[in-house]
């Protein structure tokens, strides 16, 4: 699975089966989290079998079934520390779907109290990621058009729209899709998040399938 097609299939699933993360998946996500914190600096982590996290008021509300797993995102407290999670956890997030793996972004509806992650002097944790086998099928979710989240002027190439497409397919908190993506007269893009909950989390995510989207790396 190529990451776009992992793109087109991801839908945050609440609902997961009993199975516990298998060995062959424990290890392929334990090398990708050693590769994302070598190159980024954070302090991801991945935890199992600890339910507590998600029986909370809020995690039931929010509809949360056999979750028991999940990613642990934590770094330095400094400003960049959200949309490094995102950038970052995105990528496990798509790896994971590659792998017949399903997700959530959790930044409200957790314990946060519960939760287990661990963090050295001057860390913090930003949110987390429900991760497990799906035990439902997710829905597409309801989404801006192009027109409402990129500024172009002229020509607009191909692989800025499709880059576009892709961001547009991300998950973002409450759905909110609160970025923007500009193309500059000398061919740059410039990507910015509007005010919400998470919205740096989410600026980090939608450049990830952005770049994934139009082919282009180290864009921004
Ligand atoms: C940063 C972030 C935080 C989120 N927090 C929560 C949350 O606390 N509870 C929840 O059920 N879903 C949460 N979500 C999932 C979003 O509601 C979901 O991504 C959005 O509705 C789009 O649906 P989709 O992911 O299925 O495409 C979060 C997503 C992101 C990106």
């Amino acid at each position: 699975m190529t990451g776009m097609e992992a793109i087109q299939k991801r839908r945050s699933i609440r609902k997961f089966t009993e199975e516990k993360i298998r060995e062959e998946h424990r290890v392929l996500l334990q090398n990708e989290i050693a590769r994302i914190n070598a190159e980024s600096g954070l302090h991801v982590q991945l935890i199992t079998d600890r339910p507590e996290a998600f029986r909370s008021f809020l995690a039931h509300y929010g509809g949360f079934q056999n979750a028991a797993n999940y990613i642990a995102l934590v770094g330095k407290d400094e400003d960049d520390l959200d949309e490094k999670c995102g950038y970052y956890g995105e990528q496990l997030v798509l790896k994971a779907q590659e792998e017949g793996l399903a997700t959530c972004w959790v930044g409200g509806t957790f314990n946060k109290k519960k939760a287990f992650y661990e963090a050295a002097a001057g860390e913090k944790l930003c949110l987390i990621i429900a991760i497990g086998y799906p035990a439902e099928e997710g829905k597409v979710h309801k989404s801006k058009t192009p027109a409402q989240v990129m500024r172009a002027e002229g020509e607009i190439p191909a692989w800025f729209t499709d880059g576009i497409e892709a961001a547009l397919l991300a998950p973002t908190a409450i759905n909110q899709q609160k970025f923007l993506f500009t193309l500059t007269p000398d061919g740059k893009v410039e990507a910015t998040a509007g005010n919400g909950p998470f919205s740096k989390v989410d600026l980090g995510i939608v450049k990830l399938h952005f770049e994934i989207g139009s082919g282009k790396t180290s864009l921004f």
